[in-house]
């Protein structure tokens, strides 16, 4: 009588096989939801899904930019945060370049944060050459490198005209993998 009830006390409380196969389940569910919420995120960001869309900013009429001179504009880039302060103010080099195409000019137009670690560069009309104060990163007029430890030419910025001004994709900080020029 008394091993008896022992097995009976022994017995584990709840022992349900089909309770037991249900907790299974939600465990399992719940494991792959968390993944799923995990996952895309970096899916998206390795397939280039979270780009953002980018506003245009205008730089005024496109008959203010003179034939063949190279000038720096500057504006409070509208992708800053509100902890940005002085560094939102930013620039572009813009070039007119006294081609036009279907009844437009043609500009260049350049990010002003050299390719190497950022720096604004600075336009020497004289030599005809943008340099460096960094590491004396050197680039020629067309914005290709000329010497110096950048890995690459300048920043391209997209850009357009629209009804006779020139507008120009706000810049975000360009990497060698993410541009400023948009794929064609
Ligand atoms: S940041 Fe311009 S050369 Fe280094």
């Amino acid at each position: 009588m008394t091993t008896a009830m022992n097995h009976v006390s022994q017995a584990p409380p709840n022992d349900n096989p089909a309770r037991r196969s249900f907790l299974g389940w939600i465990a399992v569910v719940t494991g792959l939801v968390a993944s799923a919420l995990v996952a895309v995120p970096g899916v998206r960001f390795l397939v280039g899904q979270r780009r953002v869309k980018v506003p245009w900013v205008n730089l005024g009429p496109t008959t203010g930019f003179a034939l063949n001179e190279t000038r720096l504009v500057t504006f409070d880039n509208p992708l800053r945060l509100p902890w940005d302060g002085i560094t939102s103010q930013t620039g572009v080099y813009v070039r007119q370049l006294g081609v036009v195409e279907k009844g437009d000019p043609q500009f260049l137009v350049l990010s002003v944060n050299c390719a190497h670690l950022g720096c604004p560069v600075s336009w020497f009309p004289q030599s005809e050459l943008f340099l460096c104060p960094c590491h004396g990163g050197v680039y020629y007029a067309d914005g290709s490198h000329a010497s110096g430890p950048p890995p690459r030419g300048m920043f391209h910025v997209m850009w357009r005209i629209r009804s006779g001004e020139l507008e120009i994709q706000a810049p975000h900080y360009p990497t060698l993998q993410d541009t400023l020029r948009q794929p064609t």
